[in-house]
C-alpha cells in the first residue's frame, strides 16, 4: 500500500499543563452501553452498544486523469482503522465508499468499480482495513453511497429528477453543484447492480457487512425524497414508489451476499423541510425495511441543503441527541430490525437515556477528537467527550477538522487537540484561504477536497 506524502502539523505541540473542558453528565449507568448487541437477520453480534459513524476519511488515490484507479486504500485509512479499533467500538462504519469511480462525493473516496476484481491492490487494500478494523473484535461495516447530484464532477449528475441544489451546496458554495438529470431505467439497473456488487466484494474482503447512505440528500435520499424525486414511474410519487430503488438494493445485496453478512441503512428521521421526506414516512419505510431483512436502521436527519448538526429545536436539547425525538415516532413500528441513532450525543447520560428508546448509539465528531472516547466512558474513566472549540453550529469547518485529524492519524501522528483555541484559528485561516484561493474549478482539479488544501492530486 501506498504512503502518503509528507503533511505539515496544523500547530506545534501543545502545552503539558492545559487541560480541556468535558460536557457535564448526568448520572447514569454506563453498564448498558457495555451490553452486546445481536442482529436479527444476519445473526451477528456488537460486542456493544457503540457505533462509530461515517465519516468520509478522503484517504484513498485520486487523479483526475486516471479515473481508473481512483479509491484504491492507502496504507494511511488502514492506520485510522486500526486505531479506531482499539477504541472499544461495537461497531465501526467506513466513511462513505463510492460505487463508479467518476461519481465520487469527494476526491480520495474509497471506490469498488463494478469489475473491480477479488484480487490485487485495490482488493487487498479493502481487506488490510477490515482487518485493521476487526482487530480488536469490532465489526466493520462499510458506509456504501452514490452521491447522485452532489457529485462535484459531473457535468450532467445523475439524480431521481433533474431538481438542481438549492443553494451553494457543501462548503458554503465552495463547490457548485451542477444540474442533474433524471436517471434512465437503464442507470437505476446499474446502479443497483454496482450496490450489490460492492456488497459482495466487501464480503469476500472480510468486512462484517454494509451500510447503504440513504441520508443527507445523497442519491438514495434523493429517491426517497417527494422535493428531489418528481418522477412519474414505478421509482416516483407514492412512498411505496419512492422507497423502490432502495428496497430493490437492499434484495439484490441479500441475494448475493452470505447470510451472516450485516445489512444496515442511514435514513433521514426527518429534513426539516417542508416538502422533504416526512418522519412518518420513515416510519412506514423501517417497516419495509425490516421486512426486507435490513439488520439495522442509524436515524440521521438533514442534507446539504439544510445541515442538522446541531440543535435547531429546543425540544432535542433536552436529549441532546438531535433526532430521538423522531425516533419516538419510528421504532414503535418494528420488531426485528435494530436502531442506532447518531447526531449530538457527549455525554453518557444522554447515551444511556437514547438506549431507552433505540438499541445503540452513533457518535461522529467526538470520535475525531477522542479515538478511545468509547473505551474510556466503559472504563469509567470519563463521563463525558471533550468540548472542542468549534462551534457545534459550524458543521463545514468540523467536516475539515476531521479529515484534518484523520490525515494525521493515518501518517501515524497523534491527532490535533481540538479544544485549542490556536488550533481552531489556525483551521479557520486555512479553511479561508482555500475557500478564497483553491477553491476554483481549475484548482479543484489540482488539489483536492477541502482539507487537502496543500496536497497536490494524485500524491495520495
Ligand atoms: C469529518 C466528518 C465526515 C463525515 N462523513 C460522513 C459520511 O461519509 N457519511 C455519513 O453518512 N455521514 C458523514 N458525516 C456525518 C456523521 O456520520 C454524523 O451523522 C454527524 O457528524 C452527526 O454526529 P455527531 O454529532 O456525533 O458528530 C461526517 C461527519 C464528519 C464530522
Amino acid at each position: 500500500m501506498e504512503e502518503t506524502v509528507g503533511y505539515s502539523m496544523p500547530v506545534s505541540m501543545p502545552e503539558p499543563e492545559a487541560k480541556p473542558e468535558r460536557y457535564h453528565s448526568e448520572p447514569a449507568d454506563r453498564s448498558r452501553l457495555a451490553e452486546p448487541l445481536t442482529f436479527a437477520f444476519s445473526g451477528r453480534t456488537a460486542p456493544n452498544r457503540f457505533m462509530k459513524a461515517a465519516m468520509t476519511e478522503q484517504l484513498c488515490t485520486f487523479d483526475f486523469h486516471h479515473p481508473e484507479d481512483n479509491g484504491i486504500p492507502t496504507k494511511n485509512i488502514e492506520r485510522c482503522y486500526e486505531r479506531w479499533s482499539r477504541g472499544g467500538i461495537g461497531l465501526i462504519l467506513s466513511g462513505n465508499v463510492m460505487v463508479f469511480p467518476t461519481q465520487l462525493e469527494s476526491m480520495g473516496d474509497p471506490v469498488i468499480p463494478r469489475d473491480a476484481p477479488v484480487s490485487g491492490p485495490r482488493f487487498n487494500g479493502f481487506a488490510a482495513v477490515a482487518r485493521a478494523g476487526k482487530a480488536h473484535g469490532s465489526l466493520m461495516v462499510a458506509q456504501v453511497s452514490h452521491p447522485g447530484r452532489l457529485c462535484v464532477f459531473q457535468e450532467s449528475p445523475v439524480s431521481a429528477s433533474d431538481v438542481a441544489v438549492a443553494n451553494d451546496g457543501k462548503g458554503d458554495g465552495i463547490y457548485k453543484y451542477k444540474p442533474p438529470h433524471p436517471a434512465t431505467q437503464e442507470e437505476i439497473r446499474e446502479i443497483i447492480d454496482a450496490f450489490a456488487h460492492a456488497a459482495e466484494y466487501l464480503a469476500k474482503a472480510g468486512w462484517d457487512g454494509i451500510e447503504l447512505h440513504g441520508a443527507h440528500g445523497f442519491l438514495l435520499a434523493q429517491f426517497l425524497s417527494p422535493k428531489t424525486n418528481k418522477r412519474t414511474d414505478e421509482y416516483g410519487g407514492s412512498l411505496e414508489n419512492r422507497m423502490r430503488f432502495v428496497l430493490e438494493i437492499g434484495r439484490e445485496i441479500r441475494k448475493r451476499t452470505p447470510p451472516n453478512f450485516i445489512l444496515g441503512i442511514k435514513i433521514n428521521s426527518t429534513e426539516f423541510q417542508d416538502t422533504g421526506f416526512l418522519t412518518s414516512e420513515a416510519r412506514e419505510l423501517c417497516r419495509q425495511l425490516e421486512n426486507n431483512r435490513f439488520d439495522f436502521v442509524e436515524l440521521s436527519g438533514g442534507s446539504y441543503e439544510k445541515v442538522i448538526m446541531t440543535h435547531i429545536r429546543e425540544s432535542t436539547k433536552k436529549r441532546e441527541a438531535f433526532f430521538l425525538e423522531f425516533a419516538d415516532q419510528i421504532v414503535p413500528g418494528l420488531t426485528k430490525t435494530k436502531v442506532y441513532v447518531t447526531g449530538g450525543l457527549r455525554t453518557v447520560g444522554g447515551m444511556v437515556r437514547a438506549l431507552d428508546t433505540v438499541d445503540g448509539v452513533g457518535l461522529g465528531r467526538p470520535l475525531c477528537e477522542e479515538w478511545h472516547l468509547c473505551k474510556d466512558i466503559l472504563e469509567g474513566k470519563v463521563d463525558g467527550s471533550i468540548v472542542t472549540g468549534i462551534d457545534p453550529g459550524d458543521f463545514w469547518l468540523f467536516l475539515m477538522a476531521g479529515n484534518r485529524q484523520m490525515r494525521l492519524v493515518g501518517m501515524g501522528a497523534e491527532p490535533a487537540q481540538l479544544w485549542r483555541k490556536e488550533v481552531v484559528d489556525k483551521l479557520k485561516a486555512e479553511y479561508k484561504d482555500w475557500a478564497a484561493n483553491k477553491s476554483t474549478e481549475k484548482e479543484l482539479q489540482r488539489y483536492r477536497a477541502i482539507d487537502a488544501a496543500y496536497i497536490p492530486q494524485g500524491k495520495l
